[in-house]
């Protein structure tokens, strides 16, 4: 059985953290930021690790984290975007608990992203590759447990939503 933590995957912008931060304060939980751990860890900011050693590394401490979380259960996780889109990653997220996808309409996803800045993944990136990151990355987030469409809501409705889908998910097992 999965374990009980919620885990909020999605594009960049898709408003996991601002959401994720909101949906633990309704539901009493502990909110758990990836990137923060990283940050955390690494003693520097994620353009910063990307600059100094890359992206490689970057998804390695990212593998990482995932690990640690293990001894997690009942927090309301944020995931960096690009996390879940790497073989195993979906399937580990799976077992550390339900699963949450933050769909979104891209051009406001990026419009987000762009406006908050510190996106390396969007740096230098053409229009068209950008929406060739986002194509790539739809199948992984596609696997998982539930979807939570985004576009043309407020923040208040997507939690309001989250709540909703978070207790009837947990009434069930
Ligand atoms: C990334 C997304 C970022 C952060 C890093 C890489 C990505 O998180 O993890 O810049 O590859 O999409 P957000 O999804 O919170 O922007």
């Amino acid at each position: 059985m999965p374990g009980r933590n919620v885990i909020l995957v999605g594009f960049m912008g898709a408003g996991k953290s601002v959401c994720g931060r909101m949906l633990a304060r309704r539901l009493g939980r502990c909110f758990v930021e990836i990137d923060d751990m990283i940050v955390a860890s690494e003693g520097c900011s994620i353009p910063e690790i990307f600059r100094r050693h890359g992206e490689t590394r970057f998804r390695q401490l990212e593998a990482e984290a995932v690990e640690a979380l293990a001894l997690k259960s009942d927090d309301v996780v944020a995931t960096g975007g690009g996390l879940p889109c790497r073989d195993g990653m979906m399937e580990a997220l799976r077992v550390l608990g339900l699963v949450i996808w933050l769909r979104g309409d891209l051009q406001d996803l990026l419009a987000r992203a762009r406006r908050q800045g510190a996106r390396p993944m969007l740096d230098g990136r053409s229009e068209d590759e950008i929406v060739a990151l986002f194509r790539g990355r739809e199948p992984y987030y596609r696997q998982a447990h539930l979807t939570v469409d985004t576009s043309g809501r407020t923040v208040d409705q997507v939690v309001a939503e989250l709540v909703a889908v978070v207790r009837a998910e947990h009434a069930r097992v």
